[in-house]
């Protein structure tokens, strides 16, 4: 489920009004759902009964310290990318032995920090990352745990761009050489086989892909199992949300309306890979981000100007592609409505930015309501890789960022003032 919903024409995240937000707080706002956030948590854990598992919450989809609290009161572990990322989660208030670190480019630096802070695992992703955790836990006279990503080839039936789990990709280590890789980790004294990861991508609405990953590397981490004493298999993240019907199923989670049928459910990927995942008699460990947080996000922007040209109708927005750039980059579809409902004919418009690029764009030819200037619009399903993905370009600040608990609200990130963008910068002594 998610907790925006209309009351009486105006929209409401949980017991708060967003426009009341929006007007206090100014545009372009990031509004998130605390009681949304953990929901979509306990779903999943829920349907993941009684496997011995842990979600680790992918921090990359949306990294506030709130948000990130909100998932240490419930027990979460994480699943981290960078030093800033763990900093982060400590912050927070999150525990490191509850955090596995992966990605292709770990710096000495952050392999220091994370042995130092004791995080539950590495999930390396190439050799030579094995040999600089070896050499640099051998430093810290420590003994590393290790696993590997395990590029298992499948196709994830994503966006190209997004797609992870092919030998296209840069990620992980291809399924025929990983035996050699486990075999050559345990002659490296510093590091300690403690498991195996695999992703096959992001935004997955069907859970085929999963069944065929799992179903085809279970023998390989069996062997790995009895041969290295493994305590976990990790299926990674990805778990796809719904973004076009959002608000229609309002209080009903969006897998229980018609839309989604053999979409990807919490209770149809836990059917499935369950049964798969309990013969292990390992630890299951998960990295969904987009799946806990996408839904549980708006933002809210405000129109300033409707721009009627020979053939089209421009709705100018105070967000641009700085503030979310999904449209952009990945032809993403986030649904568009009005805070306040009015009554009226739809237009066919194109949402736009007030960027200078032709990609500053939110939809094109979409049939909305019709809007003047000062209404404001919310985009949808927001919550997971929109703020973390903002920049400053066009000199724009990045947005503020609210969470709301009922009735309550609070700025969990107050709009970056203009000065503080080019704070840090300076002119040299031969310009001055
Ligand atoms: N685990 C690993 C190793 C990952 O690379 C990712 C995401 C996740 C977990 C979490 O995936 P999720 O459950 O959120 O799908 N910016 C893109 C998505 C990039 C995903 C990167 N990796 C977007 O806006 O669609």
């Amino acid at each position: 489920m998610h907790s925006f919903a209309y009351r009486q024409n105006e929209l409401f995240c949980e017991q708060t009004s967003v426009r009341k937000l929006a007007a206090t707080h100014g545009t372009p706002l990031y509004v998130y759902s605390q009681e949304t956030v953990a929901r979509r948590f306990q779903d999943l854990e829920a349907a993941l009964q009684p496997l011995d598992h842990r979600i680790c919450y992918a921090v990359k989809a949306n990294s506030n310290l709130a948000v990130l609290r909100v998932l240490v009161r419930l027990g979460g572990g994480f699943d981290i990318v960078s030093e800033g990322e763990l900093r982060r989660v400590m912050a927070a208030g999150g525990d490191p032995a509850r955090c596995v670190f992966a990605g292709v480019g770990k710096t000495e630096r952050e392999i220091e920090l994370a042995l130092r802070s004791g995080v539950y695992c590495f999930n390396a992703e190439s050799e030579a990352e094995l040999e600089r955790i070896n050499r640099v836990a051998a430093r810290l006279r420590q003994i590393a745990p290790v696993a590997v990503r395990i590029n298992p080839n499948v196709d994830a039936h994503t966006h190209p761009k997004i797609t992870t789990g092919t030998y296209e990709n840069k990620f992980g280590i291809a399924l025929e050489q990983v035996e050699r890789v486990y075999a050559r980790g345990a002659r490296l004294k510093n590091l300690r086989w403690r498991g195996a990861q695999t992703h096959l991508g992001s935004q997955l609405t069907e859970v085929e892909p999963f069944e065929l990953a799992v179903k085809k590397l279970l023998p390989l981490v069996r062997k790995l199992t009895e041969r290295y004493g493994l305590e976990f298999f990790n299926i990674g993240g990805g778990l796809g949300i719904v973004y076009q019907p959002a608000l229609a199923s309002g209080a009903a989670p969006w897998w229980s309306s018609p839309a989604a049928r053999g979409l990807l459910t919490p209770a149809n990927y836990a059917a499935r890979l369950k049964p798969l995942l309990a013969a292990t008699g390992l630890k299951i460990l998960l990295e969904p981000g987009r799946f806990i947080v996408g839904n549980a996000g708006l933002l809210v922007t405000r129109v300033e100007y409707v721009k009627q040209t020979g053939r089209k109708t421009f709705v100018i927005v105070d967000a641009g592609m700085n503030d979310l750039i999904r449209p952009a980059m990945y032809d993403a579809w986030h649904e568009i409505v009005p805070v306040t409902r009015r009554r009226g004919p739809r237009v066919s418009s194109d949402v736009v930015g007030p960027v200078c690029e032709s990609g500053d764009y939110f939809c094109k030819d979409r049939p909305l309501p019709k809007v003047r200037e000062g209404d404001y619009l919310a985009l949808l399903s927001a919550g997971a890789y929109g703020f973390v993905m903002a920049s400053n370009y066009n000199t724009r600040p990045l947005a503020a960022e609210v969470l709301v608990h009922g009735t309550r609200s609070a700025v969990v990130r107050p709009r970056q003032r203009l000065e503080e963008i080019w704070a840090a910068e300076k002119i040299p002594a031969w310009l001055r």
